[in-house]
């Protein structure tokens, strides 16, 4: 696989997509299955796991997908100085409520117990969903603290508008390594979220790139001109999605979710395939789908 320095983001290098690690914590997930796929990924050259504190079963497990990437990483005899590992705090659950904490103490008490979860102070800790109870410009000051506490190596943001992602450069002093917002053949809002990203050469992890688990299966038939660019190319319609968002920005870094070595190879695989300029104007035509996966 090629990869690339985004040096904001990491001293590392990022491959070109990420692993969403998040199904490996829907209930009845295994532990087992999740480290042999995650293994597969990183034997395979992915150096980027995208997790978050709330990724769980259930709400009194919340930090269970922060130790699924801990035990993959335990496990595993490759380079570990070479990966980079995203977590996500700023939400929070009690029983079936899923609610936000943009508040200084919280940002601090979560980035702490996600670097105890995960037995490493995280290469990067994003701001997971914006609290719209507080002040925007207090809630990026505290990201600002969780990373002068020593408590995440790099900060950054996700599900930021363009307007945002500026307070928040301008609050952390430049400070945004990474943003992670959604963008897929359904999704396609963004654009000056990824335009800036690019201009600041950080990464755009673009989080459910396929839609989430409902458009994945279905995707050639939801987006025809996806599947039809397949058919040409001899390719599947999920990885033609990958591929179209990966070129769509140097700082593009799609992260697929995956359950099975076959979706994980088939996407790593992607990255090679060569798409023209017209059919890229094609896809670009093709009329974007319900709206957010998981609207703010
Ligand atoms: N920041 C946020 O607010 C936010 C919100 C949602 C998600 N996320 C992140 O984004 C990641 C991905 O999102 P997601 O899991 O919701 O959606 P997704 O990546 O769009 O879709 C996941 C589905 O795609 C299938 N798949 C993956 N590669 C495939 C391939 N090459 N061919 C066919 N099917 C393929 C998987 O199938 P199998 O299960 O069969 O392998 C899985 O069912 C999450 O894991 C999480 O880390 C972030």
């Amino acid at each position: 696989m090629q990869k690339f320095s985004k040096p904001n983001t990491s001293t590392k290098l990022i491959s070109e997509i990420g692993v969403g690690v998040m199904p490996f914590s829907r209930p009845g997930a295994s532990l087992d299955v999740a480290v042999e796929v995650l293994h597969y990924c990183l034997n395979s050259g992915i150096s980027l796991l995208n997790t978050a504190d709330v990724y769980a079963p259930s709400a009194d497990q919340i930090g269970h997908n922060e130790n699924v990437v801990r035990e993959a990483l335990d496990q595993w005899d490759g380079e570990r100085e070479n990966i980079v590992v995203v977590t996500k705090n700023g939400l929070t659950r009690e029983g079936t409520q899923w609610s936000r904490n943009g508040s200084k103490e919280h940002l601090l008490r979560a980035a702490e117990a996600s670097g105890k979860k995960l037995g490493f102070v995280p290469d990067l800790i994003l701001h997971h969903r914006i609290d719209r109870t507080r002040p925007f410009a207090e809630q990026a000051k505290a990201m600002v603290a969780v990373h002068q506490a020593g408590l995440a190596k790099r900060i950054g943001f996700s599900n930021v508008t363009a307007l945002e992602y500026d307070i928040a450069q301008q609050e952390t002093g430049g400070m945004i390594a990474a943003i992670e917002n959604e963008r897929s053949p359904r999704f396609r809002d963004h654009t000056d979220v990824l335009e800036r990203c690019a201009r600041d050469e950080i990464a755009f992890l673009a989080w459910s790139p396929l839609g989430g688990e409902n458009d994945a299966k279905n995707l050639g038939e939801l987006y025809p001109k996806f599947q039809q660019v397949a058919n040409e190319v001899g390719a599947t319609a999920q990885q033609i999605a990958l591929r179209w968002l990966k070129l769509q920005s140097p700082s593009m870094v799609p992260i697929p979710g995956f359950t099975k070595i076959s979706t994980a190879k088939s996407s790593i695989a992607s990255m090679d395939i060569k798409l023209t300029d017209d059919q890229l104007a094609r896809l670009n035509s093709s009329p974007a789908g319900d709206g957010s996966v998981y609207p703010d």
